[in-house]
């Protein structure tokens, strides 16, 4: 699963989060009840893999459609546009989302880093994938490689237990589970090479 938060639903006042939908409604009642929501659609200001982008944007469109279909990032992909497949992931301000359950003028703000970016940057996961064939029809992939990069930025060391649930939810039709935790473990090794080095 693309890494998991209690905190799930989101004031759409103050952007504040809650663990529930009622906590949520009682603090909107006791703190906006006169309120003004935020404009549905406006301009955005946002970075992707290290370039800022001013964009206009329109209420319905996620962060999905933003990237993928307004900006030509084409590298993750939509299988299931309701959250449940990890497909679409990106690492927003360092954390695994899924793009397809944001929308756009959320992102204000926002720093993002896709599987191009991760691929500019020439990161191990990349090589460790292709070396244990952990695709094949290569859809989900970026989903994974993405959710392992938000992993192994905030646990350099993750166990295998810890890269199964960070992996768990991102679903692949072709099988591909058992690679990904090699594909992740030697690149954590690789990485922990790369910085005695360069200390
Ligand atoms: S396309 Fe976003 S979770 Fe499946
Ligand atoms: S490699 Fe085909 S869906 Fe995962």
């Amino acid at each position: 699963m693309t890494e998991n938060t209690k905190n799930d639903f989101r004031c759409p006042y103050c952007r504040r989060l809650f663990d529930s939908l009622s906590a949520m409604k009682n603090h909107m009642l006791e703190n906006h009840r006169d309120g003004d929501l935020p404009k549905p659609e406006g301009q955005i200001r946002l970075t992707i893999n290290r370039k800022k982008y001013i964009q206009d944007v329109k209420p319905g469109w996620t962060l999905y459609y933003l990237i993928h279909d307004q900006l030509g990032f084409t590298g993750s992909k939509q299988f299931c546009d309701r959250g449940a497949c990890g497909s679409c992931t990106v690492i927003m301000d360092g954390k695994a989302v899924l793009s397809c359950m944001i929308l756009a003028i959320e992102c204000d703000g926002k720093t993002i880093e896709t599987i191009e970016g991760i691929a500019e940057a020439e990161h191990p996961l990349i090589p460790s994938y292709v070396k244990h064939h952990a695709m094949q029809c290569g859809y989900c992939t970026p989903g994974f490689v993405t959710t392992s990069k938000a992993l192994l930025d905030r646990n350099p060391e993750p166990t295998e237990p810890e890269i199964r649930t960070a992996l768990s939810g991102n679903l692949c039709r072709c099988g591909t589970y058992p690679q990904h935790v090699t594909a992740v473990q030697e690149t954590a090794i690789t990485l922990k090479s790369q910085t005695r080095q360069r200390g």
